[in-house]
């Protein structure tokens, strides 16, 4: 599959997805966001047959920038309805990456701004380069985030952090986003920001991928539920992992004393 926009390619366990279109700093076109979606059902698909990759790895082209937010050029062309289908579009594509079975490791070097910084959060772990910025710029152009910030952004951060980013539209640096939570982790630059996103992959790649799987869907699917409620659906997953060959396998080789050789089903 040839993209205009993207690179894709597997790297070890990991499928490196790179966001290429430097000139406009990798702006979130409409065309760009449809050729994410489509990367994103094709691993679905790959990953209902087998484990042939065992994370996504998110970055972005040019050394300037991840995501510098949506296409400002292309959104100042559209109607309210056509600016509200433009939201809900990147939001199936951050659904999409939440519901992948496989960890998706945000890798930010540069600019992370409005709809950069909303791709960012529908990541499961976010590092970044030294020369990271942060930010929800939303409101500088008498707009709100429109592509999840309002909600993943306080699911992050906390309500309190999320709101003086998003009044404010100020850019913070990688030292801020680690101290708030924004990123798990400051690599000094890209070559060891890539790095440590494939070699977390490749841990990842050492567990059972079931295993991974619907802990990755219970932690989204218990965030926003009252405690007794999330207790419950842990319960029930806490089940489920009883009937995958994974976990007999697993909890075999303890027992035996030696190392998991995990099936994947
Ligand atoms: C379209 C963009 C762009 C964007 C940069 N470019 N950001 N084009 N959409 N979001 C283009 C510039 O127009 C320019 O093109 C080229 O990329 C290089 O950018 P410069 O501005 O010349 O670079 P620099 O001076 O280094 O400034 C970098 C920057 C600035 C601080 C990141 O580009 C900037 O402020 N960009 C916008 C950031 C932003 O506000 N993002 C939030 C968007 S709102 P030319 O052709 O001139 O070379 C959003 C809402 C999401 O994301 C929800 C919607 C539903």
């Amino acid at each position: 599959q040839a993209y205009r926009h993207l690179r894709v390619e597997q790297q070890g366990s990991a499928l490196l997805v790179t966001i290429d279109r430097p000139q406009a700093l990798n702006a979130l076109a409409t065309e760009l966001v449809d050729e994410l979606q489509h990367v994103v059902a094709q691993a679905a698909a790959a990953l209902a047959d087998g484990w042939p990759f065992r994370g996504l790895v998110l970055t972005g082209a040019g050394g300037k920038a991840f995501v510098a937010g949506a296409d400002i050029r292309e959104m100042s062309a559209m109607s309210p309805d056509e600016a509200q289908a433009y939201s809900q579009r990147m939001h199936r594509l951050t659904l999409d990456l939440e519901r992948l079975p496989v960890p998706v490791v945000a890798a930010v070097d540069g600019y992370a701004l409005g709809g950069g910084c909303e791709l960012a959060l529908a990541c499961d772990v976010v590092f970044a380069s030294e020369t990271a910025r942060f930010g929800q710029p939303e409101v500088s152009l008498g707009l709100v985030p429109g592509f999840g910030g309002s909600v993943r952004l306080q699911q992050r951060v906390g309500p309190g952090m999320a709101r003086e980013l998003i009044f404010t539209g100020r850019q913070i640096d990688s030292a801020e986003a680690l101290r708030i939570g924004l990123v798990n982790r400051v690599l000094p630059d890209r070559e060891s920001l890539l790095a440590a996103a494939r070699e977390t992959v490749e841990l990842i790649a050492r567990q059972a991928p079931t295993a991974v799987g619907n802990a990755k869907l219970t932690l989204g699917a218990v965030a926003a539920l009252p405690t007794e409620d999330g207790l419950a659906v842990e319960a029930a997953s806490f089940r489920d992992a009883f009937t995958t060959d994974d976990s007999r396998a697993g909890r075999a080789a303890f027992l035996a004393k030696e190392t998991p050789s995990f099936p994947g089903r």
